[in-house]
């Protein structure tokens, strides 16, 4: 299949790629830059593990095509720390134990960065709203609704 040039930036770098029409965000993340961060669950748009940011809000990445992503901004989970510094999030993910296996991580950490983007002090009720679409198999999600609202208290709207 003929590839097509697109112009990508991801984590605030710009990348030169060929693509297939067919090329998702997501095999293009993992295969082509090798940026694991972001998580293959279901592969149909349902588990949310792969959630990237697109322009700063939420994408499934393996429902949205690589061509779509052309021109636009992709932030991953790779993206997120500020050289040895973790944002926010990710630190209070560590402090209030809302990581077992790992696997959703990504994928909540992204949804949930882009709620404190658009709302930076959100209720509970906002933060369960947000991460509907993750699915963790491990947590109960008590922890990780607690660590976005220690987040939003800890200068979670740092950007
Ligand atoms: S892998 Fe994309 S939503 Fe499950
Ligand atoms: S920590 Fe295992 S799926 Fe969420």
């Amino acid at each position: 299949m003929d590839r097509i040039p697109i112009e990508i930036n991801v984590n605030d770098e710009k990348h030169q790629l060929l693509v297939e029409p067919r090329t998702t965000l997501l095999e293009l993340l993992r295969e082509q830059l090798f940026l694991t961060g972001a998580k293959e669950g279901c592969g149909e748009g349902i588990c949310g593990s792969c959630t990237v940011l697109l322009d700063d809000k939420p994408v499934r990445a393996c429902l949205t095509l690589a061509v779509e992503a052309a021109g636009h901004r992709v932030t991953t989970v790779e993206g997120l720390s500020d050289g040895e510094a973790l944002d926010p999030l990710q630190q209070a993910f560590i402090d209030h134990g809302a990581v077992q296996c790992g696997f959703c991580t990504p994928g909540m950490l992204m949804s949930a960065r882009a709620l404190l983007f658009a709302e930076p002090q959100p209720d509970e009720k906002q933060i369960a709203r947000a991460l509907s679409g993750n699915i963790c198999r491990c947590t109960g999600y008590t922890k990780i609704v607690e660590a976005v609202a220690a987040a939003a208290r800890n200068n979670g709207d740092r950007r």
